[in-house]
């Protein structure tokens, strides 16, 4: 499904944060939500972004995807500079670039399972391709759950429409903030495994925020935040490589 081959695909760059800062507020209120974050998502990678809660994970994740403005520093999607464009190529590039998977799942309750997964092609005016809608529908088993509406779907079954609404129009880069946070265990490490399954057989380029270890044990890659700064990365993890590394931090807060 892949184009580009594995070598090229290894060391492309789907997104890259350079010196990120966020700032919010004035004087005495000002809160430094990013403060010179410099990361790269490399294309068909996994990665968890990970950190106490007010780290800045949601934050990174809003600057990178276009969502947010940042107070200082770069962002590139692909080749695009997001700092260069005006609101409505910004726009653009969100709808045409970039996927979202959100912990509410975000769909609309009148259409069905297969109009909401085309429909930000259909806004966009782009025809889906037949073939590789196939293929993502078939990955997340919703074949015969097409014509269902939301109501008529459970939650895994609503966040897998959601998994296959991203997929579907072959973004460089997916994002998800707690995509499995309204999942029940068994829902959520379904969904997970999809997400794993587009990045090792679609290529696709994934970047989840999740304070779960056992969630960022999907991932290729664990970027650890806190205060605003990545203070750690983990590649290949595990559940209790992960865990192990939040106590030492959570130790560290506590006697600094
Ligand atoms: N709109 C906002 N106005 C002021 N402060 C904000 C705003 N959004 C986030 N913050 C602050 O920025 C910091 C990082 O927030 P956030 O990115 O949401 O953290 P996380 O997702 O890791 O919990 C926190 O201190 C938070 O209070
Ligand atoms: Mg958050």
């Amino acid at each position: 499904m892949t184009t580009a081959p594995l070598a090229d695909r290894t060391t492309a760059v789907a997104a890259r944060a350079t010196e990120l800062s966020k700032i919010y507020g004035q004087g005495e209120t000002q809160v430094v939500a990013l403060d010179r974050v410099s990361v790269d998502f490399r294309q068909a990678e996994f990665t968890a972004i990970m950190g106490p809660s007010g780290s800045g994970k949601s934050t990174l994740m809003h600057c990178v995807a276009g969502l947010d403005t940042f107070s200082s520093g770069s962002v590139r999607i692909g080749d695009t500079e997001l700092g260069a464009l005006k609101d409505k190529q910004l726009t653009r590039l969100r709808r045409d670039k970039i996927g979202f998977i959100f912990q509410a799942f975000n769909l609309l309750p009148t259409l069905s399972a297969l109009e909401n997964i085309t429909l930000p092609m259909d806004i966009a005016g782009r025809k889906p391709d037949k073939q590789w809608l196939d293929t993502v529908i078939g990955m997340v088993g919703l074949a015969d759950r097409l014509s269902h509406r939301p109501a008529q779907l459970s939650g895994g079954q609503q966040q897998r429409v959601a998994v296959a609404r991203a997929l579907a129009a072959r973004p460089e880069i997916i994002f998800g903030d707690e995509p499995t946070g309204n999942l029940d265990s068994r829902s959520g490490a379904e969904v997970l495994g999809f997400l794993r399954n587009s990045v090792r057989e679609l290529g696709q380029t994934v970047v989840m925020v999740t304070h779960d270890p056992v969630a960022a044990a999907y991932a290729d890659r664990v970027v650890f935040l806190a205060d605003g700064r990545i203070v750690d990365e983990v590649y290949g993890p595990t559940a209790d490589s992960v865990l192990d590394r939040m106590k030492q931090f959570d130790a560290k807060g506590r006697t600094s």
